[in-house]
């Protein structure tokens, strides 16, 4: 539990905290019969220092398993061989000095997760048999994590010095690392997902933290690495019109013929949505950031407690439990207004806000006009209309800087969803057909039939988002 999860011990056990292996299975069993699928994570690029293979390997330079994780012997200065980094900036080094064998092992994030060597076949065989345990169990997929970082560059070579202020398309500050993004992680991906593949129908989805388009876009590979490939382009938009359009034109533009795209404004590493955009001052931008990823050409990815707006819950020093400072973003889910709102009945891990009596599924169920009713309805039209769930994607109004619309096709079904950034009203620039309809408004209720409303021109309010059918 050094990064929560991300730090294992035993690759085929639930950790107790969390339960056993038939606390999984049933969980899992549970979501079938739920039609609800279920994919899990899938660390490869590193293990827990208290993994057995790490003790064995750091028992001695000639230890039979010496060569599973990344072992060098210190710089000419007697420091770090290089000037590799952890990711998580109060790390600093991504070395540490193993005293009793003299050499430093690599580490990608704290000091107790090694890295593995996946340059050595049995690590990439072992591991393989791991992505099969689970899948012979019944998982729905992997989120392959950090998949990017897999193959380091063999000759150790430092880091060219962070470019100050550096803004790349999917990564934001992005600095350049030379040692991660190698080419021959690209075979390591294809291995993965040769063995989802003889599973049917499995996803393999991964975590891909490079910042240049083209080479993002190479783990898709031909068809023949991961199914979806998440990038960090939209949480570190600004609130611009002309951002997320940028984003959306980049990703469109350089994925390869047949790739879908996934899109996600929130996880457990990122802050808040709702925090992120001044929720307090300007409510209607968490309904109309709802619409991106729902809307959209590609899969949506949505983080627990965005659909009811939680924000980033401050934590006191003494109860601050991540490493590099991601709590605020990972308290209890917010079922209902009871103490621990709902999630469970002893004491959380973390605190539940006081906005939990107001933020939570039970209050915003009832309530038509909720941030959990507009997600609700986005997701039962992105069912109901083939052009949302699989319609090709055109940019419409590109020149209105405040106002992001797309059309989506998909055989004769158009829709055009329209988003205004600005809190004025804007026109929409675009002539509507006789006979659209409006089918969503972020501005009015879900059990309200919408007010008749003049189409050409059609007047956004501020901060509305609307989907439009066409034909
Ligand atoms: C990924 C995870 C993050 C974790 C890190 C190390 O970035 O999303 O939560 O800390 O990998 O496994």
């Amino acid at each position: 539990m050094a990064d929560f999860g991300y730090d294992i011990t035993d690759h085929r056990a639930v950790d107790p905290v969390f339960g056993t292996l038939a606390d999984f299975d049933q969980l899992l069993g549970r979501a079938h019969d739920h039609r609800i699928r279920v994919v899990i994570d899938f660390v490869p690029n590193h293990t827990s220092d208290q993994h057995p293979w790490f003790a064995e390997s750091r028992s001695g330079r000639d230890s039979p398993r010496r060569d599973w994780y990344l072992w060098a012997d210190p710089g000419q200065d007697g420091g770090p061989p290089n000037n590799w980094l952890s990711t998580f900036p109060a790390t600093g080094s991504a070395w540490t000095l193993d005293i009793r064998t003299g050499q430093y092992y690599l580490h990608s994030y704290t000091r107790s997760q090694p890295d593995l060597n996946w340059r050595n076949p049995l690590v990439r065989r072992t591991m393989s048999d791991v992505l099969r345990f689970w899948l012979d169990r019944g998982v729905d997929g992997v989120r392959v994590d950090a998949a990017h970082r897999l193959i380091k560059d063999a000759a150790l070579a430092d880091n060219p010095p962070p470019v100050a202020g550096a803004r790349t398309a999917l990564v934001p500050g992005a600095l350049q690392l030379r040692h991660i993004d190698q080419p021959q992680v690209h075979e390591v991906l294809r291995a993965l997902r040769a063995t989802v593949d003889e599973y049917g129908d499995r996803l393999l989805l991964g975590e891909v933290g490079v910042a240049d388009p083209q080479r993002w876009a190479a783990y898709y590979g031909n068809g023949d690495e991961l199914m979806l490939v998440l990038n960090f382009a939209f949480w570190s938009q600004p609130w611009s019109a002309a951002g997320f359009r940028r984003v959306v034109q980049t990703i469109e533009r350089v994925l390869p013929p047949g790739a879908w795209p996934v899109y996600a404004l929130g996880n457990h590493d990122l802050p808040r949505l709702a925090s992120r955009y001044d929720a307090g001052r300007y409510p209607a931008r968490t309904r109309l950031a709802a619409m991106l990823p729902l809307t959209l050409r590609g899969t949506a990815l949505l983080y627990y407690g965005d659909e009811i707006g939680m924000t980033a819950v401050p934590i006191p020093p003494e109860l601050a439990a991540d490493p590099d400072g991601r709590d605020p973003s990972r308290t209890p889910m917010q079922w209902d207004s009871s103490p621990a709102a709902g999630f469970t009945t002893g004491q959380p891990w973390l605190p539940v806000p006081a906005s939990a009596r107001a933020v939570n599924v039970v209050a915003e169920r009832d309530d038509p006009g909720s941030l959990l009713n507009v997600y609700r309805q986005l997701i039962h039209l992105r069912r109901r209309l083939p052009a949302l769930r699989t319609g090709s994607y055109q940019p419409v109004t590109p020149e209105d800087p405040a106002v992001y619309a797309y059309l989506r096709r998909a055989g004769s079904q158009q829709v055009l969803i329209a988003v205004n950034f600005d809190d004025q009203p804007r026109e929409l620039g675009y002539r509507l057909p006789a006979g659209s309809l409006i089918v969503l408004s972020t501005r009015s209720a879900a059990s309200q039939p919408a007010p008749p409303r003049e189409l050409n021109p059609l007047r956004l309010a501020p901060g509305e988002g609307v989907i439009i059918q066409l034909t």
